[in-house]
């Protein structure tokens, strides 16, 4: 592109040879335009009111009279073809832009879609899940409590006395203010409570939720994790009921040849209480015994806590983890893998619904 030098002489509008150089001076300046703002600023420069031939034609006025008309015709062809050259560059500019338009902004049909890649269901919630059905399917419905609890519900209605080691035992997140008496649910026990107080009889739940407990984190615990609970509350009701219960809800999930052991242990709020071992037939190293839970029959004590007779009506429960039967069932070594929240660990599990 040719610029005016500032102070460049003025071409004399009668000395064909300057002006046909400054002419051609345009004419190569607005083929070497390659863009459509190039092209403008060759257009100030070869014909704006600064430009040589401007100039050049603005001194027609100051000729002798005779030689004006000659300066006016080679003026006028000499900006005339100027013109055009400028007229035919940007048409074709214009034209190689629209063409470039067209092709970036095509939109190939023919091409692959690209999906966004797809979540998985964080195996916690699947297996929470199945259980939950298995219940359902034998007639069951689902509670649910609220995970900041009211200690009473927590320990005292449970039948944990205000000394109970019980209640340090569970490793209590607190809430404040103290005088609150609220506590992070260390169980999902409560719900057994709340379900008797707000259900009518005969009562079957199962309560699947999040628990608190103040433990660092580490391969085998995790200070929120999930449990679920079970409480069935009917005239009648023995030990045979729980077992036969448990032992239909293993086999659904772990396979026929799964079976249940009772232990007995202390709870507070069941009696007699049992620990509860299953026969995991599918399990790493081969079949073995796993420790799993808690159950009992209800103590009288927590029925009448919650208003129900215990001389009329009976009741068992069983509280196992989530967390921990994902280990067991899946072979998950390592707990921290179920809180990091990194798709892969999930996409593994598959796309259970
Ligand atoms: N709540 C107990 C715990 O978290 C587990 C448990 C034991 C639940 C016995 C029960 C039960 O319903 O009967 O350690």
């Amino acid at each position: 592109m040719t610029e005016t030098l500032p102070g460049a002489a003025i071409p004399n509008p009668t000395d064909e040879a300057a002006i046909t150089a400054a002419v051609d001076q345009a004419i190569a300046a607005i083929a070497g335009a390659g863009t459509l703002d190039e092209l403008k600023a060759v257009r100030l420069a070869h014909t704006g009111e600064k430009s040589p031939l401007s100039l050049a034609n603005r001194e027609i006025g100051g000729l002798p009279k005779d030689q004006k008309a000659v300066a006016g015709k080679l003026m006028g062809s000499s900006r005339g073809r100027v013109n055009k050259a400028l007229a035919d560059r940007t048409a074709e500019l214009e034209a190689q832009n629209d063409a470039r338009i067209l092709l970036e902004e095509t939109v190939d049909v023919t091409a692959a879609p690209r999906r966004r890649r797809a979540g998985a269901r964080h195996p916690l919630s699947t297996l929470q899940d199945r259980v939950a059905d298995i219940f359902v399917g034998m007639g069951w419905e689902i509670a649910e409590g609220p995970e900041v609890e009211s200690e009473w519900f927590n320990f005292d209605a449970l039948n944990f006395k205000p000394d109970h080691p019980a209640r340090e035992m569970q490793d209590t997140f607190f809430v404040e203010p103290p005088e609150a008496h609220l506590v992070m649910r260390t169980h999902t026990s409560p719900v057994q409570v709340r379900s008797m107080l707000e259900r009518e009889l005969p009562i079957y739940v199962l309560c699947p939720g999040k628990v608190f407990r103040t433990d660092e984190l580490d391969a085998t615990h995790t200070p929120v994790f999930h449990q679920f609970e079970g409480l069935a509350i009917d005239k009648n009701l023995s030990m045979a009921d729980l077992l036969g219960t448990l032992e239909h809800f293993t086999r659904q999930l772990f396979g026929d040849e799964a079976s249940v052991r009772l232990r007995p242990n202390y709870f507070p709020f069941t009696e007699p209480s049992a620990e509860l071992d299953i026969w995991h037939p599918g399990a790493k190293g081969g079949p073995r015994w796993i420790e799993w839970g808690g159950c009992g029959m209800i103590n009288p004590n927590v029925l009448r806590a919650a208003g129900i007779d215990p001389d009329i009506y009976s009741g068992f429960a069983f509280g196992m983890g989530i967390e921990r039967a994902l280990m067991f069932r899946n072979d998950v070594g390592d707990m921290r893998d179920m809180i990091e929240g990194d798709v892969r660990f999930s996409e593994h599990f598959g796309m259970e619904i």
